[in-house]
């Protein structure tokens, strides 16, 4: 079994929607926890094409939501364009990932969004995000589907795409976000947006990558925007041929593009650097002179499911991989890109304290194998990494559960860094799949949990997820009033 597959349990689909009310839990749900804890996933609404791959699965979210101690559980598939036509017609309409190619003459001019990658909070609705298409917004509560298209306000042109990792900024709350071949399939321009709390678009610009391909995530400072681009390039003769058009070219260098916030987008600075891998960002920050880009690398393709152009076979060693901080001098012209491992530990999906997204941080949670385990592809422990003492705990799971991506949770709005909760959901191999929801202290994730919360059921898939406190839970009559406005 391969690295990826790692996420089997995570990414296993289910096919049904669930509510739970009342979860039972061993131990004490902590009553001041309070909100909704999000989360996303590729789940199946008919079975996959042949040659098609997990990735394209239909949006599929589910809510712990947590008040007063208890729990309550739902899941529903996210009702994209995509997803109702398919319904109506009873069958696939839209049969390959990312190959506009290969739909059906009836959904021309829907949006292709899936809406299974991440979801963020936004104006008190849900935002369902798929990186090639523009948000779709749900309901917090019956998440419901409100807008398939969600285009704030108009303010985005249908077709934008819009990432599925948009960043937090630590000092004004704005949404920083890019969409990437934002000139259509196999497009190198990249476009830049930033959208402030109250739905505004402030600022956009637009900049080229040295190549075109999928660009997943990226790295935004108090005052940098910083991308870092691996060979996954797209394929445009695998798109003619009705295939996943896109390769890893390990012939290819990969690059650190560094531009100014807010700028025209002009200063973008593309430095080359060893070929590499990798798909997503823990943190990053800036101190006026150097910027610090901490992210997940792997030496080579980190996708099973994406060719090798070079028709050579998936490496899973290659693809696996680990923690890493690149950092570059940004007062010298000639300055190379520095590259320092962080940690010994496997690290797909890591995740910080959500406030700290655009500056200076210490801690990140993420699951993974335990550093001597031989299995390396599957999760089973989370792990606290302490950037200060570059120290590392781990909590290990029952022998059968597989993890999936741990979210912290602020304690309350004035908690210091890291001082709050870590949530995470479990899912049994020898028990059908059925999940549990683990509660930590996210001081003492080494402890073990402070409450199991069962579910009856298997979770839905999960890619990543959220946190939306209580008091961002909008009152009806507000929620009614941006509606009407957007
Ligand atoms: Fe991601």
């Amino acid at each position: 079994m391969n690295d990826k597959i790692a996420f089997g349990a995570t990414y296993a689909p289910m096919g049904a929607e669930v509510a739970v009310h009342d979860c039972p839990a061993d131990g004490a749900v902590p009553r001041d926890l309070d909100g909704g804890f999000f989360s996303v996933g590729a789940d199946l609404q008919y079975p996959l094409s042949p040659g098609n791959i997990a990735f394209d699965g239909e949006g599929h979210v589910r809510v712990f939501r947590f008040q007063q101690g208890r729990v309550d559980y739902r899941s529903r598939f996210v009702r994209t364009q995509r997803y109702v036509a398919q319904d109506a017609a009873r069958r696939l309409l839209m049969p390959m990932y990312r190959n506009p190619l290969c739909d059906d003459p009836s959904v021309a001019g829907l949006s292709r969004s899936t809406a299974n990658t991440h979801v963020i909070h936004h104006r008190g609705r849900l935002l369902a995000l798929k990186e090639d298409s523009l948000p779709v917004a749900l309901d917090l509560e019956s998440l419901e589907t409100i807008d398939p298209v969600y285009d704030f306000g108009g303010q985005l042109p249908h077709g934008t795409p819009f990432t599925a990792h948009p960043k937090i900024c630590s000092h004004t709350g704005n949404i920083v976000a890019f969409g990437g071949e934002a000139g259509g399939p196999g497009s190198d321009a990249i476009a830049l947006f930033e959208i402030d709390r109250q739905g505004r678009k402030v600022w956009e610009a637009q900049i080229r990558a040295p190549y075109a391909g999928m660009i997943h995530d990226f790295a935004v400072t108090e005052h940098y925007i910083a991308f870092f681009v691996v060979p996954l390039l797209f394929d445009g003769e695998r798109m003619q041929r009705g295939l996943v058009p896109y390769s890893w070219d390990g012939s290819r260098k990969s690059y650190l593009g560094v531009l100014r916030r807010h700028g025209d987008g002009k200063d973008i600075r593309w430095i080359a650097t060893p070929t590499c891998g990798g798909s997503h960002t823990l943190g990053s920050f800036d101190d006026g002179g150097r910027l610090y880009f901490d992210r997940e690398i792997s030496p080579s393709n980190p996708y099973v499911v994406i060719p090798n152009r070079d028709g050579s076979a998936y490496d899973a060693a290659g693809g696996t991989s680990y923690l890493y901080r690149i950092s570059l001098d940004l007062k010298n012209s000639a300055a190379v890109v520095e590259f320092e491992q962080l940690y010994p530990l496997i690290a797909p999906l890591p995740r910080q304290d959500d406030r700290y997204q655009t500056v200076p941080y210490r801690y990140g949670y993420m699951g993974c194998p335990a550093p001597d385990d031989p299995v390396r592809w599957k999760p089973v422990c989370y792990a606290r990494i302490d950037h200060q003492t570059r120290h590392y705990v781990l909590w290990k799971a029952p022998a059968d559960v597989s993890l999936g991506e741990p979210l912290f949770v602020p304690k309350h709005s004035a908690a210091r860094e890291g001082e709050g909760y870590l949530l995470g959901v479990g899912w049994h191999h020898s028990d059908g799949l059925r999940s549990d929801l683990y509660i930590f202290d996210a001081e003492h994730v080494g402890e073990g949990p402070l409450a199991t919360v069962h579910l009856p059921v298997q979770a839905a898939p999960q890619i990543h997820s959220w946190w939306v406190g209580g008091q961002e839970y909008p009152q009806r009559s507000a929620v009614a009033q941006v509606d009407a406005k957007a």
